[in-house]
């Protein structure tokens, strides 16, 4: 858990985060994550399996595609309500919602905080949205007091940093030209559930039963293009404007950010091959039940 001085809100950090630059890069680069991410979230949809009828909250949101699959399973008997503190994302959910004709409620709100009637949804989901809490064992018992007693949980969240190669590649690529700092994984960010000990202990301290892992693991396409060249630009583009290399080269000189633009190119065109350029990803599916 984060130490946090008094008078700061919980998750401040994160809000300022997914709300500054970050989140517009997000959201400029939306439509290229969502499709490198479907497969994750369909194993984790699989897993949660909505019913028509159903009440569902979507943790984490972003700009929505899994809010409205969700919304396509629970049909018009059932509702979806998407959380999250971006307000850059939210408003790419409505606009989306609005032109699909889907009836989802998009609710800009720290997901950690009691913001909804207690027995309120059948299901929570998310889609790498729950890494991010200053103290996620409160944060996951607020979220189970909004289920209906027996109601589920199911979530996608990152393996450890060494099986998701879209992280570890261009990081060991720039390995001598900037300094690394080892992943905290009890700290928010992509591996902060990535120890399934820590995920079985924060559930338990929240109060959910039943807890299960599934691991889950296919390519992650990090570029595409008809050649090799074409595929790397592809991949490059992204790796520099969002995610972890983006944010270490930031403070960099010119010199070393060219030299390790460089090297990172290097290394994804040596592993572009016929289908595109995919690389190792890996996910646990948690599932979890309230009493
Ligand atoms: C990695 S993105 C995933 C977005 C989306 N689920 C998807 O798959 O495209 C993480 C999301 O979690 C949101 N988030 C982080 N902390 C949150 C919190 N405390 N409450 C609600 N949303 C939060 C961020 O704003 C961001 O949209």
């Amino acid at each position: 858990m984060n130490e946090q001085a008094p008078d700061v809100p919980p998750n401040a950090e994160q809000i300022e985060y997914w709300n500054g630059p970050v989140g517009l890069r997000w959201l400029a680069y939306n439509d290229w994550l969502d499709e490198r991410t479907a497969a994750y979230g369909r194993a984790a949809f699989a897993a949660a399996a909505p019913e028509p009828g159903e009440a569902v909250l979507d943790i984490g949101c972003g700009a929505g595609a899994t809010s409205f699959e969700l919304a396509r399973a629970v049909g018009a008997s059932g509702s979806v309500t998407g959380v999250d503190i971006s307000a850059p994302l939210l408003g790419r959910a409505r606009e989306r919602a609005a032109a699909h004709g889907l009836n989802v409620e998009f609710r800009e709100a720290d997901a950690s905080r009691p913001s909804f009637a207690p027995h309120s949804f059948d299901l929570l989901f998310s889609r790498f949205g729950v890494m991010f809490f200053d103290d996620p064992a409160a944060a996951f018992a607020e979220l189970r007091k909004t289920l209906k007693p027996g109601g589920r949980l199911a979530f996608a969240c990152w393996q450890e940093p060494q099986l998701n190669d879209w992280y570890e590649l261009p990081l060991a690529a720039i390995a001598d030209l900037v300094e690394r700092t080892p992943v905290d994984t009890r700290q928010p960010g992509p591996f902060a559930f990535s120890d399934p000990e820590h995920i079985r202990e924060v559930l338990a301290q929240a109060g959910f039963v039943g807890v299960e892992l599934a691991p889950f693991a296919t390519p992650f396409y990090l570029g595409r293009g008809a050649t090799r060249e074409a595929m790397a630009d592809d991949a490059m583009e992204q790796v520099f404007r969002v995610g972890p290399i983006a944010r270490l080269l930031e403070s960099q000189s010119e010199q070393i950010n060219a030299k390790a633009r460089e090297a990172i190119r290097a290394a994804l065109s040596k592993i572009a091959g016929d289908d595109g350029l995919e690389v190792g990803g890996a996910i646990w599916v948690v599932t979890a039940r309230a009493d």
